[in-house]
Protein backbone atom coordinates (compact mmCIF):
# COMPACT_ATOMS: atom_id res chain seq x y z
CA UNK A 1 0.00 0.00 0.00
CA UNK A 2 1.25 3.19 -0.73
CA UNK A 3 2.18 5.29 1.74
CA UNK A 4 0.07 8.94 2.79
CA UNK A 5 2.79 10.54 4.28
CA UNK A 6 4.37 11.49 0.90
CA UNK A 7 1.44 12.93 -0.34
CA UNK A 8 2.64 15.87 -1.93
CA UNK A 9 -0.86 17.56 -2.15
CA UNK A 10 -3.08 16.64 0.66
CA UNK A 11 -5.46 19.09 -0.38
CA UNK A 12 -6.20 17.73 -4.03
CA UNK A 13 -6.31 14.37 -2.28
CA UNK A 14 -9.37 15.76 0.13
CA UNK A 15 -10.80 17.09 -2.70
CA UNK A 16 -10.64 13.65 -5.02
CA UNK A 17 -11.82 11.51 -1.96
CA UNK A 18 -15.11 13.95 -1.97
CA UNK A 19 -15.29 13.80 -6.25
CA UNK A 20 -15.28 9.98 -5.47
CA UNK A 21 -17.92 10.19 -2.54
CA UNK A 22 -19.95 11.95 -4.79
CA UNK A 23 -19.38 9.19 -7.80
CA UNK A 24 -20.39 6.70 -5.48
CA UNK A 25 -23.80 8.20 -4.45
CA UNK A 26 -24.85 9.36 -8.08
CA UNK A 27 -24.40 5.53 -8.65
CA UNK A 28 -27.22 4.62 -5.93
CA UNK A 29 -29.21 7.20 -7.53
CA UNK A 30 -29.04 5.97 -10.81
CA UNK A 31 -29.78 2.00 -9.32
CA UNK A 32 -33.23 4.26 -7.90
CA UNK A 33 -33.87 5.86 -10.76
CA UNK A 34 -33.84 2.75 -12.57
CA UNK A 35 -36.18 1.05 -10.35
CA UNK A 36 -38.72 3.82 -10.27
CA UNK A 37 -38.66 3.94 -14.13
CA UNK A 38 -39.26 -0.08 -13.82
CA UNK A 39 -42.39 0.33 -11.03
CA UNK A 40 -43.70 4.08 -13.19
CA UNK A 41 -43.18 6.10 -9.85
CA UNK A 42 -41.80 8.65 -11.73
CA UNK A 43 -45.18 8.75 -13.80
CA UNK A 44 -47.23 8.26 -10.65
CA UNK A 45 -45.68 11.63 -9.03
CA UNK A 46 -45.85 13.88 -12.47
CA UNK A 47 -48.58 16.34 -12.15
CA UNK A 48 -49.42 15.38 -8.79
CA UNK A 49 -49.81 17.62 -5.83
CA UNK A 50 -47.56 17.25 -3.29
CA UNK A 51 -48.79 14.33 -1.48
CA UNK A 52 -47.80 11.55 1.20
CA UNK A 53 -46.10 8.49 0.75
CA UNK A 54 -48.77 6.92 1.73
CA UNK A 55 -50.80 8.72 -1.11
CA UNK A 56 -48.05 7.69 -3.39
CA UNK A 57 -48.06 4.25 -2.50
CA UNK A 58 -51.22 4.04 -2.91
CA UNK A 59 -51.91 5.46 -6.77
CA UNK A 60 -48.97 3.01 -7.73
CA UNK A 61 -50.49 0.10 -5.60
CA UNK A 62 -47.35 -0.30 -4.53
CA UNK A 63 -45.95 -1.08 -0.32
CA UNK A 64 -45.61 1.76 1.38
CA UNK A 65 -42.46 1.15 3.33
CA UNK A 66 -40.41 0.83 0.04
CA UNK A 67 -42.15 3.66 -2.05
CA UNK A 68 -40.92 5.71 1.17
CA UNK A 69 -37.53 4.62 1.43
CA UNK A 70 -37.52 5.23 -2.15
CA UNK A 71 -38.77 8.96 -2.31
CA UNK A 72 -35.97 9.19 0.48
CA UNK A 73 -33.04 8.17 -2.17
CA UNK A 74 -35.08 10.43 -4.65
CA UNK A 75 -35.02 13.65 -2.13
CA UNK A 76 -31.34 13.60 -1.25
CA UNK A 77 -30.32 12.79 -4.82
CA UNK A 78 -32.26 15.92 -5.64
CA UNK A 79 -34.82 14.13 -7.77
CA UNK A 80 -38.02 14.93 -5.61
CA UNK A 81 -38.61 17.73 -3.51
CA UNK A 82 -39.63 16.94 0.54
CA UNK A 83 -42.03 19.31 2.62
CA UNK A 84 -40.61 17.96 6.29
CA UNK A 85 -43.86 20.19 7.53
CA UNK A 86 -46.75 18.08 5.66
CA UNK A 87 -44.57 15.13 4.98
CA UNK A 88 -45.51 15.89 1.89
CA UNK A 89 -43.48 14.76 -1.84
CA UNK A 90 -43.48 16.17 -4.73
CA UNK A 91 -41.58 16.34 -8.16
CA UNK A 92 -41.52 19.73 -10.00
CA UNK A 93 -42.58 19.62 -13.69
CA UNK A 94 -38.90 20.92 -14.65
CA UNK A 95 -37.40 17.32 -13.48
CA UNK A 96 -40.82 15.62 -14.91
CA UNK A 97 -39.79 17.46 -18.14
CA UNK A 98 -36.61 14.28 -18.49
CA UNK A 99 -37.92 11.53 -16.34
CA UNK A 100 -41.31 9.86 -17.39
CA UNK A 101 -42.46 8.28 -20.16
CA UNK A 102 -42.71 10.62 -23.48
CA UNK A 103 -40.92 13.53 -21.70
CA UNK A 104 -40.73 16.26 -23.83
CA UNK A 105 -36.16 16.17 -23.22
CA UNK A 106 -36.43 12.71 -23.62
CA UNK A 107 -36.66 9.75 -20.84
CA UNK A 108 -33.57 9.53 -19.19
CA UNK A 109 -34.37 7.13 -16.53
CA UNK A 110 -34.52 5.00 -19.53
CA UNK A 111 -30.66 5.12 -19.75
CA UNK A 112 -30.15 4.72 -15.84
CA UNK A 113 -31.32 1.21 -16.59
CA UNK A 114 -28.08 0.53 -17.95
CA UNK A 115 -26.62 1.34 -14.68
CA UNK A 116 -28.90 -1.20 -12.98
CA UNK A 117 -27.84 -4.21 -15.24
CA UNK A 118 -24.08 -3.46 -15.13
CA UNK A 119 -24.82 -3.89 -10.88
CA UNK A 120 -26.76 -7.47 -11.73
CA UNK A 121 -23.26 -8.61 -13.90
CA UNK A 122 -21.04 -7.72 -11.25
CA UNK A 123 -20.64 -11.76 -10.10
CA UNK A 124 -20.11 -12.73 -13.87
CA UNK A 125 -17.59 -10.23 -14.37
CA UNK A 126 -15.66 -11.28 -11.82
CA UNK A 127 -15.47 -14.34 -13.64
CA UNK A 128 -15.01 -12.79 -16.93
CA UNK A 129 -12.18 -10.67 -15.83
CA UNK A 130 -10.07 -14.14 -14.60
CA UNK A 131 -11.17 -16.54 -17.65
CA UNK A 132 -11.18 -14.04 -20.65
CA UNK A 133 -14.58 -16.12 -22.16
CA UNK A 134 -17.37 -14.11 -23.14
CA UNK A 135 -21.73 -14.18 -22.27
CA UNK A 136 -24.56 -14.87 -24.01
CA UNK A 137 -27.21 -12.17 -24.69
CA UNK A 138 -29.43 -14.32 -22.72
CA UNK A 139 -27.37 -13.87 -19.66
CA UNK A 140 -28.66 -10.22 -19.52
CA UNK A 141 -31.75 -9.65 -17.93
CA UNK A 142 -34.15 -7.09 -19.50
CA UNK A 143 -31.86 -6.34 -22.27
CA UNK A 144 -33.53 -6.04 -24.92
CA UNK A 145 -36.40 -4.24 -23.26
CA UNK A 146 -34.14 -1.73 -22.20
CA UNK A 147 -32.40 -1.51 -25.44
CA UNK A 148 -35.88 -1.03 -27.00
CA UNK A 149 -36.47 1.64 -24.50
CA UNK A 150 -33.33 3.28 -25.37
CA UNK A 151 -33.90 3.05 -29.22
CA UNK A 152 -37.49 3.85 -29.46
CA UNK A 153 -36.46 7.41 -28.34
CA UNK A 154 -33.19 7.71 -29.84
CA UNK A 155 -34.18 6.66 -33.26
CA UNK A 156 -38.00 5.05 -33.64
CA UNK A 157 -39.03 8.73 -32.61
CA UNK A 158 -36.79 11.02 -35.09
CA UNK A 159 -37.01 8.44 -38.06
CA UNK A 160 -39.04 10.11 -40.28
CA UNK A 161 -38.19 13.79 -39.41
CA UNK A 162 -34.44 13.34 -38.64
CA UNK A 163 -33.17 10.19 -39.70
CA UNK A 164 -34.25 9.78 -43.43
CA UNK A 165 -33.38 13.27 -43.94
CA UNK A 166 -29.28 12.18 -44.28
CA UNK A 167 -30.33 10.09 -47.48
CA UNK A 168 -32.64 12.44 -49.50
CA UNK A 169 -33.83 10.24 -52.21
CA UNK A 170 -35.10 7.60 -49.16
CA UNK A 171 -38.28 9.27 -48.57
CA UNK A 172 -39.65 8.74 -52.49
CA UNK A 173 -38.26 5.31 -52.91
CA UNK A 174 -40.02 4.35 -49.60
CA UNK A 175 -43.36 5.56 -50.67
CA UNK A 176 -42.93 4.09 -54.24
CA UNK A 177 -42.16 0.83 -52.53
CA UNK A 178 -39.01 -1.02 -51.90
CA UNK A 179 -37.32 -3.85 -50.33
CA UNK A 180 -35.89 -3.25 -46.77
CA UNK A 181 -33.65 -5.18 -44.01
CA UNK A 182 -33.07 -3.73 -40.76
CA UNK A 183 -30.11 -6.17 -39.44
CA UNK A 184 -29.64 -6.88 -35.21
CA UNK A 185 -33.34 -5.41 -35.62
CA UNK A 186 -33.98 -6.31 -31.68
CA UNK A 187 -37.85 -5.51 -30.72
CA UNK A 188 -38.11 -3.67 -34.44
CA UNK A 189 -39.83 -0.94 -33.38
CA UNK A 190 -37.87 1.15 -35.78
CA UNK A 191 -38.73 -1.25 -38.11
CA UNK A 192 -42.37 -0.63 -37.52
CA UNK A 193 -42.51 2.46 -37.26
CA UNK A 194 -41.36 2.53 -41.02
CA UNK A 195 -43.45 -0.11 -42.21
CA UNK A 196 -46.37 2.01 -40.40
CA UNK A 197 -45.02 5.11 -42.77
CA UNK A 198 -44.23 3.14 -46.26
CA UNK A 199 -47.25 0.66 -47.09
CA UNK A 200 -45.81 0.27 -50.17
CA UNK A 201 -42.62 -1.13 -49.32
CA UNK A 202 -41.30 -4.46 -47.31
CA UNK A 203 -39.51 -5.21 -44.53
CA UNK A 204 -37.69 -7.66 -42.76
CA UNK A 205 -36.09 -7.58 -39.70
CA UNK A 206 -33.27 -10.26 -38.50
CA UNK A 207 -31.89 -10.44 -35.62
CA UNK A 208 -30.02 -13.57 -33.09
CA UNK A 209 -32.65 -13.45 -30.58
CA UNK A 210 -35.90 -15.41 -30.11
CA UNK A 211 -37.54 -13.59 -27.65
CA UNK A 212 -37.02 -10.15 -28.85
CA UNK A 213 -37.78 -11.38 -32.59
CA UNK A 214 -40.84 -12.58 -30.88
CA UNK A 215 -41.62 -9.43 -29.39
CA UNK A 216 -41.01 -7.99 -32.50
CA UNK A 217 -43.89 -10.18 -34.18
CA UNK A 218 -45.89 -9.21 -31.48
CA UNK A 219 -46.04 -5.95 -31.69
CA UNK A 220 -46.27 -5.93 -36.18
CA UNK A 221 -49.24 -8.14 -35.59
CA UNK A 222 -50.74 -5.73 -32.50
CA UNK A 223 -50.33 -2.42 -35.18
CA UNK A 224 -52.34 -4.94 -38.39
CA UNK A 225 -48.93 -4.48 -40.36
CA UNK A 226 -48.94 -7.01 -43.36
CA UNK A 227 -45.58 -5.40 -44.99
CA UNK A 228 -43.21 -6.45 -42.16
CA UNK A 229 -41.55 -10.26 -41.26
CA UNK A 230 -39.14 -10.85 -38.59
CA UNK A 231 -36.64 -13.47 -38.69
CA UNK A 232 -34.32 -15.09 -35.90
CA UNK A 233 -31.21 -15.52 -37.85
CA UNK A 234 -27.71 -15.32 -36.91
CA UNK A 235 -26.19 -12.88 -39.12
CA UNK A 236 -22.69 -14.11 -38.82
CA UNK A 237 -21.69 -14.62 -42.71
CA UNK A 238 -24.79 -13.11 -43.89
CA UNK A 239 -24.79 -12.43 -47.62
CA UNK A 240 -28.01 -12.42 -50.23
CA UNK A 241 -26.85 -10.81 -53.26
CA UNK A 242 -28.85 -8.21 -54.74
CA UNK A 243 -31.66 -8.55 -52.39
CA UNK A 244 -32.18 -5.56 -50.51
CA UNK A 245 -32.72 -1.74 -52.10
CA UNK A 246 -31.93 -0.37 -48.09
CA UNK A 247 -30.47 -1.74 -45.55
CA UNK A 248 -30.42 -0.20 -42.07
CA UNK A 249 -28.46 -1.32 -38.56
CA UNK A 250 -29.57 0.37 -35.26
CA UNK A 251 -26.49 0.14 -33.02
CA UNK A 252 -25.72 -3.32 -34.24
CA UNK A 253 -22.27 -3.74 -35.90
CA UNK A 254 -19.90 -3.40 -33.01
CA UNK A 255 -20.80 -5.97 -30.96
CA UNK A 256 -21.24 -8.94 -33.58
CA UNK A 257 -18.51 -11.44 -33.67
CA UNK A 258 -16.68 -9.98 -36.92
CA UNK A 259 -18.19 -6.28 -38.01
CA UNK A 260 -16.09 -6.22 -41.13
CA UNK A 261 -17.52 -9.77 -42.44
CA UNK A 262 -20.83 -8.58 -41.74
CA UNK A 263 -20.65 -4.76 -43.37
CA UNK A 264 -19.23 -6.57 -46.46
CA UNK A 265 -22.07 -9.30 -46.61
CA UNK A 266 -24.80 -6.13 -46.12
CA UNK A 267 -22.55 -4.38 -49.23
CA UNK A 268 -23.17 -7.39 -51.39
CA UNK A 269 -27.10 -7.88 -49.92
CA UNK A 270 -27.91 -4.80 -51.79
CA UNK A 271 -28.81 -3.89 -55.13
CA UNK A 272 -27.33 -1.02 -57.35
CA UNK A 273 -28.11 1.97 -56.09
CA UNK A 274 -29.01 0.29 -52.22
CA UNK A 275 -28.09 2.54 -49.78
CA UNK A 276 -26.94 1.26 -46.14
CA UNK A 277 -27.90 3.72 -42.69
CA UNK A 278 -25.84 2.37 -40.05
CA UNK A 279 -26.50 3.59 -36.66
CA UNK A 280 -23.43 2.93 -34.08
CA UNK A 281 -22.04 4.72 -30.79
CA UNK A 282 -20.41 8.12 -31.85
CA UNK A 283 -16.97 7.86 -29.38
CA UNK A 284 -13.72 7.89 -30.91
CA UNK A 285 -11.43 4.45 -31.62
CA UNK A 286 -8.60 6.79 -28.89
CA UNK A 287 -9.66 6.88 -25.21
CA UNK A 288 -7.79 10.18 -25.43
CA UNK A 289 -10.36 12.10 -27.59
CA UNK A 290 -13.03 10.76 -25.33
CA UNK A 291 -12.84 12.43 -22.13
CA UNK A 292 -15.60 14.91 -22.93
CA UNK A 293 -17.31 12.43 -24.84
CA UNK A 294 -21.20 11.97 -23.62
CA UNK A 295 -21.80 9.34 -21.37
CA UNK A 296 -18.51 8.34 -21.64
CA UNK A 297 -17.62 6.32 -18.51
CA UNK A 298 -21.25 4.96 -19.07
CA UNK A 299 -20.68 3.57 -22.64
CA UNK A 300 -17.05 2.27 -21.34
CA UNK A 301 -18.68 0.49 -18.81
CA UNK A 302 -21.27 -0.89 -20.71
CA UNK A 303 -18.62 -2.52 -23.56
CA UNK A 304 -16.78 -3.97 -20.40
CA UNK A 305 -19.65 -5.91 -19.24
CA UNK A 306 -21.88 -5.94 -22.48
CA UNK A 307 -20.83 -5.59 -26.21
CA UNK A 308 -17.31 -6.72 -25.67
CA UNK A 309 -18.39 -9.89 -24.14
CA UNK A 310 -21.64 -10.33 -26.32
CA UNK A 311 -19.01 -10.36 -28.91
CA UNK A 312 -16.60 -12.43 -27.66
CA UNK A 313 -19.28 -15.19 -26.81
CA UNK A 314 -19.65 -15.40 -30.30
CA UNK A 315 -16.39 -16.05 -30.39
CA UNK A 316 -15.63 -12.71 -32.05
CA UNK A 317 -13.43 -10.15 -31.60
CA UNK A 318 -14.77 -8.05 -29.08
CA UNK A 319 -14.05 -4.36 -30.28
CA UNK A 320 -16.14 -3.03 -27.82
CA UNK A 321 -18.92 -0.55 -27.84
CA UNK A 322 -16.27 2.25 -28.30
CA UNK A 323 -14.44 0.94 -30.93
CA UNK A 324 -15.10 3.98 -32.35
CA UNK A 325 -16.24 6.16 -35.59
CA UNK A 326 -12.83 6.17 -37.35
CA UNK A 327 -13.04 2.30 -37.16
CA UNK A 328 -16.64 2.14 -38.35
CA UNK A 329 -16.15 4.69 -41.06
CA UNK A 330 -12.92 2.57 -42.09
CA UNK A 331 -14.73 -0.71 -42.51
CA UNK A 332 -17.57 1.12 -44.60
CA UNK A 333 -14.68 1.83 -47.04
CA UNK A 334 -12.94 -1.38 -47.07
CA UNK A 335 -16.20 -3.28 -47.05
CA UNK A 336 -16.26 -1.22 -50.84
CA UNK A 337 -18.89 1.26 -50.76
CA UNK A 338 -18.98 3.68 -53.72
CA UNK A 339 -19.24 6.76 -50.91
CA UNK A 340 -19.76 6.71 -47.37
CA UNK A 341 -21.27 9.77 -45.63
CA UNK A 342 -20.89 10.63 -41.51
CA UNK A 343 -23.15 13.10 -40.19
CA UNK A 344 -24.16 13.88 -35.99
CA UNK A 345 -27.63 14.81 -35.19
CA UNK A 346 -28.40 17.38 -32.95
CA UNK A 347 -30.80 15.24 -30.91
CA UNK A 348 -28.43 12.41 -30.41
CA UNK A 349 -25.03 13.36 -29.86
CA UNK A 350 -23.96 9.41 -28.85
CA UNK A 351 -24.37 8.26 -32.29
CA UNK A 352 -22.87 8.70 -35.07
CA UNK A 353 -24.65 8.12 -38.75
CA UNK A 354 -23.87 6.85 -41.99
CA UNK A 355 -25.25 6.80 -45.20
CA UNK A 356 -22.86 4.43 -47.36
CA UNK A 357 -23.85 4.21 -51.14
CA UNK A 358 -23.48 0.82 -53.44
C1 LIG B 1 -27.46 -3.03 -29.17
S1 LIG B 1 -28.67 -4.10 -29.78
C2 LIG B 1 -29.60 -3.07 -30.90
C3 LIG B 1 -30.97 -3.61 -31.20
C4 LIG B 1 -31.85 -2.72 -32.08
N1 LIG B 1 -31.26 -2.46 -33.37
C5 LIG B 1 -32.18 -1.43 -31.38
O1 LIG B 1 -31.69 -0.37 -31.79
O2 LIG B 1 -32.93 -1.47 -30.42
C6 LIG B 1 -27.75 -5.16 -30.89
C7 LIG B 1 -28.60 -6.23 -31.53
O3 LIG B 1 -27.79 -7.02 -32.39
C8 LIG B 1 -28.21 -8.37 -32.28
N2 LIG B 1 -27.12 -9.27 -32.68
C9 LIG B 1 -25.91 -9.41 -32.10
N3 LIG B 1 -25.20 -10.37 -32.71
C10 LIG B 1 -25.97 -10.84 -33.72
C11 LIG B 1 -25.80 -11.85 -34.72
N4 LIG B 1 -24.69 -12.56 -34.80
N5 LIG B 1 -26.81 -12.06 -35.59
C12 LIG B 1 -27.97 -11.34 -35.52
N6 LIG B 1 -28.18 -10.38 -34.59
C13 LIG B 1 -27.20 -10.14 -33.70
C14 LIG B 1 -28.59 -8.53 -30.81
O4 LIG B 1 -29.44 -9.60 -30.56
C15 LIG B 1 -29.23 -7.18 -30.52
O5 LIG B 1 -30.63 -7.19 -30.69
Amino acid sequence: MNDVTTLKDTAAAETFAEEVSTIVNHGAIAVMMSIGHRLGLFETLAGRAPSTSQEIAAEAGLAERYVREWLAAMVTGGMVRYDAVTARYHLPAEHAACLVRGAPYGNLAVFAQHVALLGQMQERALTLFETGEGTRYDDYPCFHQIMAEDSEQSVAAALIDSILPLAPDLEGRLREGIDVLDAGCGRGLALIELALAFPESRFVGMDLCEDAIAFARLTARNSGLANVTFEVRDLTGYCEPDRFDLIASFDAVHDQKDPAALVRGLRKSLKPGGVYLMQDIGGSARLENNLDFPMASLLYAVSCLHCTPVSLGQGGLGLGTMWGWETAEATLRDAGFGSVERHVLPHDPLNVWFVSRV
